[in-house]
């Protein structure tokens, strides 16, 4: 049977991860986050030391290491793996939150990572969130959503995060980051963040996460919720 494919594409801070987490929950879906795939290979190459303009050594390192998502059973949140470590947190850290463009912006890298992408979508139904999944990753998903917010809501969340983890952090300095981040992914060359032509826009600055789950639900038949 054919598989659902569910895109949730948006900028940083938008709250994709945890309405996606939550929407694949409810519709029994299996939840990616491609976002941390990037993450993960930026990661191993600042713990092996890659110079990050030697795309061939990024490539090599790209090949060499399995990406995985896993439940912790005890508390049922996702973790990911790199090979077989638990990169869950050391994904999310300051350094690795400033040079994840720089991989992402790599048409090599983004080519792999795409067809990684396609494989787990062709064989469970997803909920998928990313930057460009509803326009390069699934361009023929069901339902695709683009989840958007203003700056100092998202630098906001972002604070929110950082600092339950135990970070300090500065907002002003937060708001110039998430901007540059923001600046990278919508102008770079290869797959830059943009809605798909036919994805429905939700704009979360004034709603809380329930409303913006509530808000996609709506969207899905019920013949597609838990099958
Ligand atoms: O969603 P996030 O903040 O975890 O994403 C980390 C970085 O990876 C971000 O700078 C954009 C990039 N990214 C991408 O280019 N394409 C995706 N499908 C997902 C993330």
């Amino acid at each position: 049977m054919e598989k659902i494919q569910v895109t949730i594409d948006g900028p940083a801070g938008a709250g994709k991860s945890s309405v996606s987490k939550i929407l694949a929950q409810r519709l029994g879906y299996v939840y990616i986050d491609t976002g941390a795939m990037y993450r993960t290979l930026t990661y191993s190459a600042i713990k092996e030391k890659v110079d990050f303009s030697d795309i061939d050594s990024i490539i090599k390192l790209l090949t060499s290491i399995e990406i995985n998502f896993g439940l912790d059973q005890e508390t049922g949140t996702q973790k990911v793996f790199c090979n077989d470590q638990d990169v869950t947190d050391l994904i999310r850290s300051p350094e690795v939150n400033q040079k994840v463009s720089i991989i992402a912006a790599i048409l090599e890298v983004r080519n792999i990572m795409v067809l990684r992408q396609r494989e787990i979508a062709q064989n469970n139904n997803v909920v998928m969130d990313g930057r460009d999944i509803g326009t390069v990753v699934l361009p023929n998903a069901k339902y695709k959503f683009y989840l958007t917010a203003s700056l100092e809501e998202r630098a906001k969340r972002r604070a929110k995060e950082l600092e339950a983890k135990g970070y300090k952090i500065d907002l002003e300095k937060l708001i110039v980051e998430i901007k540059t981040r923001d600046n990278m992914d919508t102008q770079r060359e290869y797959s830059p963040l943009k809605p798909a032509s036919d994805a429905i826009i939700i704009d979360s600055s004034k709603i809380n996460l329930e409303q913006v789950i509530g808000s996609i639900i709506n969207y899905i038949k019920e013949d597609d919720i838990n099958v």
